[in-house]
């Protein structure tokens, strides 16, 4: 089933230049990128695409970290993109759940620090990219 997904190139990756290894990654999966853009999150944009996690004990920080420098936010489409870029992330916890070909497990020490973000089915892959292009939703 051909959907949607968003995926962030969190500070993290971009400071430490891994946005064309991670691209290359993305386009050898077959994934096809419909939007891309580096930008700097508001504090607006943080807080509606980390609300669920309002009131966690890392939620402060994270805004913080995410809001911190430029990212890049896509749109990726193709075969079940949300599971295909799940997969090719790695697990959230980049030591005890990613695992080594992967990008968090190749790349990553700390939860927080964890390189990519991906949505997690499609349902918030469409709110996601209404919050980061407003010109794709729907
Ligand atoms: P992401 O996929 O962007 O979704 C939520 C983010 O919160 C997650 O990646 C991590 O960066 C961060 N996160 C989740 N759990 C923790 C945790 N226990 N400690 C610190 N950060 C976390």
């Amino acid at each position: 089933m051909t959907e949607r997904t968003l995926v962030l190139i969190k500070p993290d990756g971009v400071k430490r230049n891994l946005v064309g290894d991670i691209i290359s990654r993305i386009e050898r999966k077959g994934l096809s990128i419909v939007a891309l853009e580096l930008k700097t999150a508001s504090d607006e944009v943080a807080r509606g695409h980390y609300a669920e996690h309002e009131g966690k004990p890392f939620y402060p920080s994270l805004l913080e970290f995410i809001t911190s420098g430029p990212l890049v936010a896509m749109v990726l489409e193709g075969h079940r993109a949300v599971a295909a870029f799940r997969q090719i992330a790695g697990g959230t916890d980049p030591v005890e759940k990613a695992v080594p070909g992967t990008i968090r497990g190749d790349y990553a020490l700390e939860t927080q620090y964890n390189i990519v973000h991906g949505s997690d089915s499609p349902e918030s892959a469409e709110r996601e990219i209404a919050l980061w292009f407003p010109g794709l939703a729907g």
